[in-house]
């Protein structure tokens, strides 16, 4: 495996106070060879960005707009985001698809503005349960895929991050089971290449410190990214520490 890569995603969680003491609960894992990241709401970005300086962990965005700037209220640009330190950023996340009706198209050109901000795109793909019982699983994830492919190019997406992230896993507590998880993974692979850099491919979906080990087992697993346990210090930590061999026990 390669370096691996751990984000948690905050999601909608928080409070200028909770943020500074998660940040400092974490900080042991930029001691690890494992690349880790967080995605605070937005408001929180800059004192988390001047939080993490200096610390190797990696600042990233929950979203962004599909514009570049202008009369767009509530929105917030790519090149804001890069203004305030951010590496990577979510780009199609299963809650802005579902409940915020972010479509395939709208998804393809906040990965283009993205890539135009200097920011990587983590690319949020997977089925939801009705899809999987009629075995539509990879004609989803194709079409998600291939939209966004066909907007910013193949080679682009070859060279982003991919997290598969099964809609009926996300905060369910049970994650898809590892062959469903490398079955995918490995089709990803297929289609994107692994030449070059070639995608680094994440698992999510109830990920915790019980699960983790055998996630980060599996051949075409890069990184994960964590939801819910990505808000409880200790826990964070054991998966990050999980993703390069150590134990969480018994510290
Ligand atoms: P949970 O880990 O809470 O299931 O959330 C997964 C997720 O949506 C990460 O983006």
């Amino acid at each position: 495996m390669r370096k691996p890569l751990v984000i948690g995603n905050w999601k909608m969680h928080g409070s200028q106070r909770s943020v500074g003491q998660l940040l400092d609960g974490i900080a042991g894992v930029a001691d690890l060879a494992v690349e880790v990241a967080v995605c605070p709401p937005f408001v929180y970005l800059a004192e988390a960005a001047a939080k993490v300086s200096g610390t190797g962990i990696r600042l990233a965005a929950q979203s962004l707009s599909e514009y570049e700037c202008g009369a767009y209220t509530g929105e917030v640009a790519g090149s804001m985001l890069a203004d305030v330190g951010c590496r990577y950023v979510l780009v199609g996340h299963s809650e802005r698809r579902r409940l915020f009706g972010e479509t395939d198209h709208r998804i393809a050109r906040q990965f283009e503005r993205a890539l135009a901000a200097g920011i990587t795109p983590v690319l949020c793909v997977g089925e939801d349960a009705a899809e999987r019982n009629v075995d539509a699983t990879w004609q989803v994830l194709h079409r998600q895929l291939a939209t966004v492919a066909n907007a910013a190019g193949w080679e682009a997406l070859g060279e982003s991050v991919i997290a598969y992230e099964p809609v009926w896993a996300i905060g369910a507590g049970a994650t898809a089971s590892p062959a469903q998880v490398e079955a995918v993974l490995v089709r990803i692979r297929d289609l994107l290449g692994s030449g070059g850099a070639g995608p680094r491919l994440l698992y999510g979906g109830s990920v915790s410190k019980l699960n983790a080990a055998e996630l980060f087992a599996l051949p075409d697993v890069d990184g994960v990214l964590v939801g819910g346990a990505s808000l409880q210090a200790e826990e964070f930590t054991a998966i990050c520490r999980l993703a390069v061999g150590e134990s969480w026990k018994p510290w």
